[in-house]
């Protein structure tokens, strides 16, 4: 939680009392309850939990891919009421375009698209200058004109972030992007994302299911709970701002991932089904 003597008129995104139900009763699902969230300017928050608790519902309507259907959300002092070039989205399955080579998609972006009528020969010259700086940031210089489906998925990736950095978002939302890379890939990623938070000084809000991953990047860990999706702790990382994979050993680390799988676990009610499931075994070896 902030601490109470702090006071931010303007976090950069403010979700109150939020709600989202899918679907017509009786088969209703409440995909997120009465959810309120403040994250601060050039903040990375990061949010984990058991699957089905809205983590992506929250991140889409963030997005303004989705409507809510009750409470307010606001994202970089406007009211979302859809998309805009503001917040870039990235998604675990590389949503490059397969026609279009590593330059091309990185210049292809919603940003730009958002404001073509406007721009001049300068700005055209600007963003291509950004494209290839963005290219290098990314550690692919060489892949400028390379296809999609010559690139491993981590290249993929790094691709899809650049474009989603393109348009110089304020604000970059990301599901699981590393949920389908290695784990040695997902660390390299993990820097990168990092170098990129230091440098381009967004503000992000990133869904994974990976804990580790969770502490090492985000400052602040939202745990959200399911049935009704809501959330149900938020954990400042003590970790210094600047970074280090050695990190991950330290005791403060192992603790706060300790506790958070733990809260996971009493949140997702696998604890119980266990249980279940070894009075059932118990009964059955009792006849
Ligand atoms: N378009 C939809 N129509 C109906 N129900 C939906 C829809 N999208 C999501 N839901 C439901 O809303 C709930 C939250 O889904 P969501 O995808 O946000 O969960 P999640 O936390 O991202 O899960 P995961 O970790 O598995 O990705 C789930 O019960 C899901 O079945
Ligand atoms: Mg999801």
């Amino acid at each position: 939680m902030d601490a109470p003597n702090v006071v931010n008129l303007s976090p950069k995104i403010r979700v109150r009392n939020l709600n989202k139900v899918f679907g017509e009763p009786p088969s209703e699902v409440v995909a997120l309850e009465d959810v309120s969230l403040d994250v601060q300017e050039n903040e990375f928050v990061t949010l984990v939990g058991a699957s089905g608790c809205g983590k992506s519902t929250l991140l889409r309507i963030v997005g303004g891919l989705e409507y809510h259907t009750g409470g307010e959300i606001v994202a970089a002092g406007k009211t979302v009421a859809g998309p805009g070039a503001d917040r870039a989205m990235v998604f675990q399955h590389y949503s490059l375009y397969p026609w279009l080579n590593v330059i091309e998609n990185i210049r292809f972006s919603r940003g730009l698209q958002a404001s073509r009528k406007d721009l001049s020969s300068v700005d055209v010259e600007v963003a291509s200058g950004r494209a290839d700086a963005l290219l290098n940031l990314m550690g692919l210089p060489s892949m400028a004109k390379a296809f999609p489906n010559q690139l491993s998925g981590g290249m993929q990736q790094r691709v899809a972030i650049a474009r989603a950095l393109m348009g110089r978002p304020e604000i970059l939302l990301m599901d699981e992007p590393f949920g389908a890379l290695d784990a040695q890939t997902r660390e390299v990623m993990h820097d990168l994302i990092l170098h990129v938070f230091k440098l381009e000084k967004p503000t992000i809000l990133f869904v994974t299911h990976d804990v580790e991953e969770a502490i090492y990047l985000g400052q602040r860990v939202v745990l959200m709970a399911p049935r009704p999706g809501r959330i149900d702790t938020i954990y400042k990382v003590p970790l210094p701002t600047a970074r280090h994979q050695d990190m991950k050993h330290s005791r403060e680390f192992l603790e706060m991932k300790k506790e958070i799988l733990e809260r996971i676990r009493e949140t997702s009610g696998m604890k119980t089904d266990i249980e279940l499931l070894e009075r059932l075994s118990r009964t059955a070896a009792e006849t």
